[in-house]
């Protein structure tokens, strides 16, 4: 089948450069020393994380449960659950640590309480009678959103009480470089990322030295992994969002408008005579409501590829408003026009479709499923 024959709205993958920034990732991240650990999150695909371990990833990171146990399912058997852990899931954790190795994050004495009495049955770590419990203190390197002060004494004593903990497998501590995202340009990213290593690597340091050993240090997010020179004293990397790159990444220059990998294709549907507008079939459960970068003018839900081939975004062309299935382009086009648009942020499109349409060049290729990641266990 030809692109131009997909109903739209769709999601397409470009086979090529999907295939590129998964090859890309695993060999900057191989030549840094460090293991990748890639977040699904990002395409919630069976293929696609096929193809990451083929390129060497050493185990996946997930958002949700439902992710882990697809994944779990499907044989991919060593994660980590890169969410703060919710404390009322704890049967499903201990339902899909019993065929997998789920790892853990805590930030709270809570959670770490709630580990040693709910989740652990009585026996030693992998006995007969139980299941390991592997965890990490999440950690905050500049984010500001969830993971321990490394500066605080709480950030030692929680090390302390997972190091210590009789049933638990104190895997080390972990980040999500995602102060990044505030970056607008190579040098900002780069700073970003130094920051992000430095911290951890201190902090892990910091620990050792007063007797808690660090088993691993993990690190990661798509801007700080693309632009890195030195991961010295981290031990594995989580980027997700590199598979299929978005407006965003190119706009910070950790990427370019010929490494995005998913678009959507939309259609015009209504062109009234005298209207500056055209309204297409992609709307907010097609592109997401992700406003992109707050720096970045023209501010829009995405912007409008050249239909010339040229994979050239095309000036002064872009969505400017959103309803649910309704986008608004500030071009008015005949009905039946098709278009191609690249989203701000990928993560938030792909699971809004059932599948890829996966192309090469001009020609669909194959049809993978999203649905069969994170939805049949529910999130
Ligand atoms: C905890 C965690 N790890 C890793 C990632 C991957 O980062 P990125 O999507 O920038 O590749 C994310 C993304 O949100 C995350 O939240």
């Amino acid at each position: 089948m030809h692109v131009d024959e997909l109903p739209t709205p769709c999601a397409v993958v470009d086979l090529d450069v999907l295939k590129r920034n998964v090859r890309t990732m695993a060999d900057r991240l191989k030549a840094l020393g460090v293991t990748l650990r890639p977040h699904v999150k990002t395409h919630k695909c069976l293929e696609i994380a096929a193809l990451q371990r083929e390129a060497g990833a050493r185990g996946f990171t997930v958002s949700t449960l439902g992710e882990a146990v697809d994944l779990a399912e499907a044989g991919f058997t060593d994660l980590t659950w890169a969410f703060p852990l919710i404390l009322n899931r704890l049967p499903e954790v201990r339902r899909i640590a019993e065929r997998a190795t789920l790892r853990l994050l805590v930030d709270s004495p809570e959670a770490i309480d709630a580990l040693e009495s709910a989740v652990l049955p009585p026996g030693p770590p992998g006995g007969a009678a139980g299941v390991e419990c592997h965890v990490w203190l999440e950690v905050d390197s500049g984010h500001h959103r969830s993971g321990v002060d490394p500066g605080s004494a709480v950030a030692v004593e929680l090390a302390r009480r997972l190091h210590d903990a009789e049933r638990l497998v104190f895997d080390g501590i972990l980040t999500h470089g995602g102060h990044s995202y505030r970056g607008k340009n190579r040098e900002e990213l780069l700073a970003a990322a130094r920051e992000e290593r430095r911290v951890m690597a201190d902090f892990a340091k910091l620990l050792m030295s007063l007797g808690v050993e660090v088993r691993g240090v993990s690190v990661g997010s798509t801007p700080t992994m693309s632009v890195v020179e030195d991961l010295d004293g981290v031990t594995e990397a989580r980027p997700g969002n590199y598979v299929f790159h978005d407006g965003m990444m190119c706009s910070m220059g950790a990427c370019s408008t010929a490494d995005v990998a998913l678009t959507v294709l939309s259609s015009v549907v209504s062109s009234q005579p005298g209207a500056e507008h055209s309204v297409i079939d992609a709307g907010a459960l097609s592109l997401s409501k992700d406003p992109g970068l707050d720096w970045v003018e023209p501010a829009s839900f995405g912007r409008v590829y050249r239909d010339d081939g040229s994979g050239e975004i095309e000036p002064d062309f872009w969505v400017e408003a959103l309803s649910q299935e309704h986008g608004i382009v500030n071009r008015s086009l005949p009905v039946g026009s098709r278009l191609r648009i690249l989203p701000n942020h990928s993560c938030l499109v792909g699971p809004n479709f059932d599948a890829f349409q996966v192309v090469e060049g001009e020609r669909v290729v194959d049809r993978w499923s999203i649905r069969g990641l994170g939805r049949s266990g529910g999130r």
